[in-house]
């Protein structure tokens, strides 16, 4: 599958979506977040990471730019940033902050703002854009990579449930 589409009629849908999500991800993924401020974007990825068996908050990363997770991918002990790049304002800072190691096999790498860092980033195996509707969220997934579309071949989500 390369492309899937869903609406989130309310915040449970999102966070349904993200459980979904974290079943089928694998280490080493780059994941693009796309949409408007108040989105969904962090909702989202704090709805992953707690699937994933984080336990603590899951505070959107705006001036840190990044912040690490220690989770469970599939019983098998992973990490995943959390990447908001809002406020990035150059390069430099992405670099020096060491952001580019992360970009490894044993990581995946969850990104809000990605067209904030122009071409410093890797390309995204998978793209989520959302948007916001009169009534709730509106979302599509799109792979771009074999691994993108491996994870999104295994996505189970029924809506609405
Ligand atoms: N499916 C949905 N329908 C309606 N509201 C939703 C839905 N999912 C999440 N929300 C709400 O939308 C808001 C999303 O905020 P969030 O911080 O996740 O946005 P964001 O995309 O990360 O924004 P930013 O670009 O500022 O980081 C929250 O108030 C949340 O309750
Ligand atoms: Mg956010």
């Amino acid at each position: 599958m390369q492309h899937y589409k869903t609406s989130l009629i309310d915040e449970g849908a999102t966070q349904a979506l993200g459980k979904s999500l974290a079943r089928c991800l694998q280490p080493g993924l780059v994941i693009y977040l796309h949409g408007d401020l108040g989105a969904g974007k962090t909702a989202l990825t704090r709805a992953i990471l707690h699937a994933a068996g984080h336990q603590g908050n899951v505070k959107s990363p705006t001036y840190t730019l990044a912040e690490p997770y220690q989770v469970q991918i599939h019983g098998k002990a992973c990490k995943i940033m959390h990447f908001d790049l809002y406020r990035m304002i150059s390069a430099d800072e992405f670099i020096e902050a060491g952001f580019r190691d992360e970009f490894n096999a044993d990581t995946i790498c969850i990104i809000e703002w990605p067209e904030k860092a122009d071409s410093l980033l890797p390309a995204a195996d998978l793209d989520i854009v959302i948007d916001i509707l009169d009534e709730g969220r509106a979302v599509e997934i799109k792979a771009n990579t074999t691994a993108g579309e491996t994870s999104l071949a295994g996505l189970h989500f029924a809506p609405n449930l």
